[in-house]
């Protein structure tokens, strides 16, 4: 047998926090205006402008947490802009996102109905990059201040009498980049101070996040630790697949077996972008207070041929299905660091759940991914071991099977299984340990028969879950076969 997992079902690696299967909304192409937000006059039909159909769809995921205003946005967002009625906001050029004029129609008061509808923690990333500390400051006290002050009074005036409840806030986005082209030294200042102006008002507590590395600038994490863990709840980290690099990343179709195997084995790397960030996070924060908050990641591609390129509009096919569950399995068997991540983006950008066409809407192979695994949200680790076939592409080697595993508060255990090969089925000798299988195994499937395969307006279910039955049980001895290129949910209760 090629590959071997052992569950010990009654072994815990604590809990596996569902801020990990968090999103992301970025004022940019058609995430926010038309996935999103269509307003109260659009023949879409909408809840006070936010669109029901994709609010329906997106329930179904029990999304923990959704980032806004940005990425690159967030740090030239002005917030003040946003609020107050409509059609006096004022109107602003995305510089980063095509160059397009942003009304402000969706501001923070929209941000957080959204919250509400999907019953999901609001993240808000402030601006570093070109706000001030006074704008940060005030904005927080806008959110959160229940008494007397100028701007809860504001806030009351723009309709929202009580304060807004909100944890998690990102200060700045990327600083080693979009977000001001700052040296780690630098921002790790700037962080200390600006952070310090974002209080807590009453009973809400928010959790800081500051700005943290791009891939494997270990260096920006070394410099952030030693000069401001103790200011932090989290320090974020970024990294994307792009089968052919940043510059030339590929087409998210019309692709080859090579950028198959490439996407695979970038996936893969995710780990080791955890394992070393957290060796040195380790060094200053041996308790892992500190949490890694991975709050961009995802497979970038071109974008779809005659689109913006600033709205980095892109298709999803099963090899996205398989990268997030390989994604997903590891920030699962990270749990102990990895305590929040955000896929990028919730809709029409990058490796979105949704794609819109106006009034139409479809579900991606990747929204699948995410239904499937959310029992996986809050509960359990347990522990887990693999031992594979190793597979290669330039040189360098990756697993054909990525597989995590979980206790929910009723006892079940699930076990998640990705096969990345897209020839081969993979064939495992399967042991659980520590509770009887007495035959109550059930399973289910994301696969195709082609690697390119994925949904569209004509034909939206073409990759979608099916009933798995590839296996076969023998007391608590069960073997496994999962077809090439697919993400299978094992359960048992
Ligand atoms: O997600 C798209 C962009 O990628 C974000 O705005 C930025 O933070 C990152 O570089």
């Amino acid at each position: 047998m090629e590959t071997r997992v052992v569950v010990n079902a009654d072994v815990s690696r604590g809990k596996i926090d569902k801020h990990i299967y968090g999103h992301f909304a970025e004022h940019l192409g058609r995430c926010i205006y038309e996935g999103i937000w269509v307003g109260e006059d659009s023949p879409i039909p909408n809840t006070n402008g936010i669109r029901n159909d994709v609010v329906a769809a997106l329930k179904e995921l029990n999304i923990p947490n959704l980032r806004w205003p940005g990425g690159c946005f967030a740090d030239e967002y002005h917030w003040k802009d946003g609020v107050g009625p409509r059609e006096n906001r004022k109107r602003m050029i995305n510089t980063h996102w095509g160059g397009v004029v942003e009304n402000n129609h969706f501001g923070t008061h929209e941000f957080m109905m959204l919250c509400e509808m999907l019953e999901t923690e609001p993240y808000i990333n402030g601006n570093v990059g070109s706000g001030t500390v006074q704008e940060m400051s005030e904005w927080v006290e806008y959110m959160t201040f229940d008494g007397e002050s100028p701007m809860a009074n504001w806030r009351k005036e723009n309709g929202q009498e009580k304060a807004w409840k909100l944890k998690y806030f990102g200060v700045g986005n990327e600083n080693w980049g979009c977000g001001g082209n700052m040296r780690p030294e630098y921002y790790a200042d700037l962080y200390r101070r600006f952070q310090t102006y974002v209080r807590n008002y009453g009973d809400n507590k928010i959790f800081k996040i500051a700005g943290g590395a791009n891939v494997d600038d270990y260096n920006w994490t070394e410099v952030l630790m030693r000069e401001a863990a103790r200011f932090m709840d989290g320090l974020s980290l970024h990294y994307y697949v792009h089968p052919g690099g940043f510059f030339n990343k590929g087409d998210a179709v019309r692709f080859s077996e090579k950028e198959w195997e490439l996407s695979m084995q970038k996936a893969y790397f995710t780990e080791e972008l955890i394992e070393k960030h957290s060796t040195i996070m380790d060094k200053y924060d041996p308790e892992k207070r500190v949490a890694i908050i991975f709050d961009e990641w995802g497979a970038w591609y071109d974008v779809e041929p005659g689109t913006n390129p600033g709205f980095l509009y892109q298709q999803n096919t099963v090899r996205d299905s398989v990268i997030a569950g390989v994604t997903l399995n590891i920030f699962n068997n990270h749990n102990d660091r990895v305590r929040m991540a955000n896929i990028a983006q919730m809709i029409n950008v990058i490796q979105s759940m949704i794609l819109t066409d106006e009034e139409k809407m479809i579900l991606t192979p990747t929204y699948h991914v995410f239904k499937m695994y959310k029992v996986h949200q809050d509960a359990e680790r347990v522990a887990l071991d693999i031992d594979t076939k190793m597979l290669s592409v330039d040189g360098k080697e990756y697993p054909q099977v990525s597989a995590s595993a979980s206790k929910a508060a009723d006892g079940t255990v699930n076990i998640s299984l990705c096969n990345t090969d897209k020839d081969n089925e993979a064939t495992i000798d399967f042991e659980l340990r520590g509770m009887e299988l007495l035959g109550n195994m059930t399973g289910e499937v994301i696969t195709s028969e082609k690697m390119n395969d994925h949904n569209t307006f004509e034909n939206p279910d073409k990759v979608k879950p099916v009933e798995f039955t590839g296996f076969d049980t023998k007391d608590n001895a069960v073997v496994v076969t999962l077809p090439p290129m697919s993400v299978v949910m094992l359960s048992v209760r």
